[in-house]
């Protein structure tokens, strides 16, 4: 199977680094024009520079933004549309602090909520409008297997996203007469620089090496083993694709078997 996207612009949030940049990687691969957004303009040049542009129609840019300023980020953003479209948008965003529920404040519920929810709401509405009229668009979420089963010490993460799944399941049933699909990616345990620093913080509090803290998460996954971003990137431009036009509204879980529900 081909997963050809040549022609398609994407825009991908949290892209200089993990899954994000994974993600980017694979649409550039399969012939999207990518636009990165992340706070690291060192970085985001550098990569700009790096993804394939095997096909003539194939322009790469990045966007720098910080997700936890929205006015600034809603600023920046809009110009961003008043001169581009989108077809494919990924909405992707540094994850929520880690915590129980009485460990955190209103206060971090509500940052938690205006990285993760409003800033993919407002992202969102930009782009759908040109899907719409074309008939043709792809929303894709990053989300968390914390949506179905809730992490622990994750509480910021298990309680937003849940809203998000439930706001892109309402989504997809509004704008799936015209041709848009809206999809949430369930992640397990990626091995990424983010997972590093969360082990590293578990480890310090259970006075344990970080191997031990990754050994033990491996050992929850039937696979025995991290994901590896590059296999996010797979999935992701799958629904990308044309390929994928019967999915939407769907919450599709990439985590080596650790969801035990069904
Ligand atoms: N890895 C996992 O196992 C796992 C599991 C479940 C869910 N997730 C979720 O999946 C998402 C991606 O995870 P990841 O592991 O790839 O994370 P990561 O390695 O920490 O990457 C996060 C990306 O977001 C950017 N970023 C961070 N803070 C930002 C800000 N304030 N404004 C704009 N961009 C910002 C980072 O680049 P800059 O530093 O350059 O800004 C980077 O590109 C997160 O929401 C995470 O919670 C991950």
């Amino acid at each position: 199977m081909n997963i050809n996207l040549q022609g398609r612009k994407a825009l991908v949030g949290g892209s200089s680094r993990g899954i994000g940049l994974a993600i980017a990687q694979q649409l550039a691969e399969s012939g999207a024009s990518v636009t990165l957004m992340a706070r690291s303009e060192d970085k985001l040049k550098q990569i700009t520079k790096s993804l394939h542009a095997t096909y003539p129609s194939q322009k790469h840019q990045y966007l720098v933004v910080d997700f936890t300023d929205f006015s600034r980020y809603s600023e920046v953003i809009k110009r961003y549309f008043s001169k581009n479209t989108v077809d494919i948008l990924v909405n992707n965003t540094q994850g929520p602090k880690a915590g129980t529920p009485l460990e955190k404040s209103v206060e971090d519920y509500q940052e938690a909520f205006d990285v993760l929810f409003k800033s993919v709401v407002f992202t969102t509405q930009l782009a759908i409008g040109r899907m719409r009229s074309q008939q043709w668009g792809r929303i894709i979420n990053v989300a968390s297997v914390s949506v179905k089963e809730p992490l622990s010490y994750l509480v910021l993460s298990n309680s937003i996203r849940a809203a998000v799944v439930a706001w892109a399941k309402s989504l997809a049933t509004e704008v799936g007469p015209d041709g848009v699909t809206v999809n949430s990616i369930l992640t397990g345990y990626f091995d990424t620089e983010r997972l590093g620093e969360l082990n590293q913080k578990k480890a310090e509090q259970q006075q344990i090496k970080p191997e031990e803290v990754r050994s033990h998460m491996t050992g929850q996954v039937p696979l025995r083993r991290l994901g590896i971003p590059k296999e996010y990137g797979f999935l992701a431009a799958f629904l990308a694709s044309d390929k994928a036009g019967y999915i939407t509204g769907s919450n599709i879980p990439i985590d080596g078997g650790l969801l035990r529900s069904l």
